[in-house]
């Protein structure tokens, strides 16, 4: 089952006067439980990709399939819908709310949604991390690895068909990132959960099942790695 198609999509900003070009004439598919990584020098539209995916932005031309559906015809509801339930983003820098302790943050997403049984959820995702035991601790007394974990957990509440992730290890060392990727694995393995993952981190880049190499916003090669079976 295909989660994301990109056809042809290009993206053009436009900032004062000047056009910016981001994107040219993607095309990738993205199927169920793939994990597929972005790799490419900074500024070759990694970013920009993940967005369009996640019909947080939308291509100038060319057409960005969510499910099937052309994210730019979907009304303000659909896409409110889509963005909340059926994608999770995950950031280098983790973006946990400090005031929050770590199972608030979790829950947080249904809470807004206003889901029943959201601490429930909440706290078997954390078990699904491996942070159960951290739950009522403040984001500030986890390590980056784990704060890292937490933030895939909250993305995870909605049980999204989608899960970007730009830069998760930016900020890790290499073993504590490793633990994050290996979550990442994991999560397309056993829940079938559709990865787009940006990185700089060629050992990333090798867990992933689809390497996406970028440059200058065009795509300049796709393959399946070792990790693909
Ligand atoms: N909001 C924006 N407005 C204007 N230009 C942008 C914007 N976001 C990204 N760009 C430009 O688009 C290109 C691709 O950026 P980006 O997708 O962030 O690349 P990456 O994530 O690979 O570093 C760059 O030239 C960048 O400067
Ligand atoms: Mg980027």
């Amino acid at each position: 089952m295909t989660i994301v198609e990109c056809i042809r999509a290009s993206k053009t900003y436009a900032t004062g006067g000047e056009d910016v070009p981001a994107l040219h004439a993607v095309s990738l598919t993205l199927e169920r439980g793939e994990f597929a990584a972005v790799v490419g020098r900074s500024g070759c539209g990694k970013s920009t990709l993940l967005n369009l995916a996640g019909a947080m932005d939308f291509p100038t031309s060319g057409q960005v399939l969510f499910e099937g559906v052309d994210t730019r015809s979907l009304d303000d509801a659909g896409l409110a819908r889509l963005r909340r339930r059926r994608v999770g983003f995950v950031f280098q820098s983790f973006q946990l709310l400090p005031s929050l302790s770590v199972v608030e943050n979790v829950e947080l997403p249904l809470l807004l949604a206003g889901r029943a049984g959201a601490r429930e959820s909440a706290l078997e995702r954390l078990r699904w991390v491996e942070l159960e035991s951290c739950a009522r601790r403040m984001p500030y007394q986890l390590s980056g690895g784990q704060m890292q974990r937490v933030a895939i957990a909250r993305a995870l509440v909605h049980a999204p068909a989608l899960l970007l992730a730009d830069e998760p290890t930016g900020n890790l060392d290499t073993a504590t990132g490793d633990a994050v990727l290996e979550l990442l694995r994991r999560l397309a393995r056993e829940q079938r959960t559709a990865i787009l993952m940006a990185t700089h981190s060629a050992e990333a880049a090798s867990l992933a099942d689809t390497l996406v190499r970028l440059r200058d916003g065009r795509v300049e090669e796709i393959r399946q790695t070792a990790a693909a079976r």
